[in-house]
């Protein structure tokens, strides 16, 4: 038997143990000799759990015990989960995590300190729940020169998003829902401003280009300011709104440019109908072409699932360091403001002529129905430094939302 440690029985936690038990025979066709949880570490007890006799309180039993070689880091936060994951790697024990905060952080520090140790650091659950991704990105795809990534990596704001277009409905009273629901935390900050999204797609990024992209250099607006009103645009348009990681490399001018924001999705990208709580990641490989990786981005199983993949990698490499390359060297991102792309505007109707001068002839006049007082205009392609000087002398816009243009 493979012993594994699993810390932290919340709901990926408990989850791990649930999908190792459950589907031991599919586990043990890799694993011949199976994988066995002999430790479950959390503050709480579990009385009436089957794996009440696994709990412990004390990380130590863990980390000494020269029958573990895998550790599943569950619990999410910095610490202790940083520091468990350290003295597991410098102890030659594998760590498999669903923690994003942890990897987009130290990712590069863990990786090294696993490889200087025979041992490996795996987090396929840290981006897209349970869609595979990671391992195809540095084992599939690792020919490739990926040249961009466009996910939409937050299962919750995708959910609040797509109710607000089936429903008319405005954010807060689908947030609420949501919360109701369990999708959202009570505190949504890092969902809803987009926190998350940006550490997905910094990881991501950092494995395109093997490099570290910081995920505090990301641009990230969240979607808490999108509104009904916008959906109906929206709608008159034939796009969708959604909240997307964006991450493209231009190999010509040696720029690297990455964004977290709400953007308009037109209905012929593969994108538009990724709704509710799944996620997806689209990537373009330079050989392969245009991909899609496709599934539900958060949730008990799917996310446990993932875990346990990388287990199951871990346990058939004992001794050896499998994953990705993610050097420590920080990727310096191309300036927002050069960025070119379309931009949806909603002002008072009072400054429809200063805005028509300001922004020529191009702009397209979009309607909506319930829209009282107010233009609404799409803007010629234009790079974000002409639009920020341009609407810098205009008072009363309401909305600017981004065009996605990557094909
Ligand atoms: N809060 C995250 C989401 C959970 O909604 O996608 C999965 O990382």
């Amino acid at each position: 038997m493979i012993e594994i440690a699993i810390l932290g029985f919340g709901t990926v936690g408990s989850g791990v143990a649930k999908v190792i038990d459950k589907n031991a025979a599919e586990i043990q066709r890799k694993i011949p000799e199976g994988v066995h949880v002999k430790y479950i570490l959390d503050l709480r007890d579990f009385p009436d759990s089957p794996y009440a006799d696994r709990v412990v309180h004390d990380y130590d039993v863990i980390v000494n015990d020269p029958e573990i070689k895998v550790i599943c880091e569950t619990m999410g936060g910095m610490e202790p989960a940083f520091s468990f994951s350290k003295r597991a790697l410098e102890k030659g024990i594998s760590v498999c995590t669903s923690n994003k905060e942890l990897v987009a952080e130290h990712g590069p520090e863990l990786l090294r300190l696993a490889k200087e140790h025979s041992c490996s650091y795996q987090f396929e659950a840290s981006v897209g729940g349970g869609i595979p991704i990671i391992r195809p990105m540095v084992s599939a795809l690792a020919q490739e020169k990926i040249t961009s990534i466009i996910g939409i990596l937050n299962g919750t704001t995708n959910y609040i998003l797509s109710r607000m277009e089936s429903e008319g409905a405005d954010f807060e009273e689908m947030l609420h829902i949501a919360q109701e629901k369990g999708y959202a935390e009570r505190n949504p900050e890092a969902d809803v401003e987009g926190h998350d999204c940006c550490r997905k797609i910094a990881i991501l990024s950092s494995l395109m280009c093997g490099q570290t992209v910081r995920y505090e250099d990301v641009p990230c607006e969240g979607v808490s300011a999108i509104s009904a009103l916008d959906f109906a645009y929206a709608k008159q348009m034939n796009m969708s709104i959604k909240l997307l990681g964006i991450s493209r490399r231009n190999e010509k001018e040696g720029t690297f440019y990455v964004i977290t924001a709400p953007f308009l999705v037109p209905e012929d990208h593969p994108l538009y109908s990724v709704s509710g709580v799944y996620n997806a990641v689209y990537l373009h490989g330079n050989m392969v072409d245009n991909l899609m990786f496709y599934g539900k981005g958060a949730g008990k199983y799917p996310t446990a699932s993932a875990v346990v993949a990388d287990v199951l990698d871990c346990a058939a490499h004992q001794g050896e360091t499998v994953g990705c390359v993610w050097e420590d060297k920080v990727v310096e991102l191309t300036d927002v403001n050069r960025d070119w792309r379309r931009m949806f505007v909603r002002l008072d109707i009072s400054e429809r002529v200063l805005a028509e001068e300001l922004f020529g002839d191009d702009i397209v006049e979009v309607r909506a129905e319930a829209a009282v007082d107010e233009f609404a205009f799409m803007t010629a392609p234009i790079s974000e430094e002409a639009y920020a000087e341009k609407a810098a002398q205009l008072t009363t816009i309401k909305s600017r939302i981004r065009v996605l243009e990557e094909k």
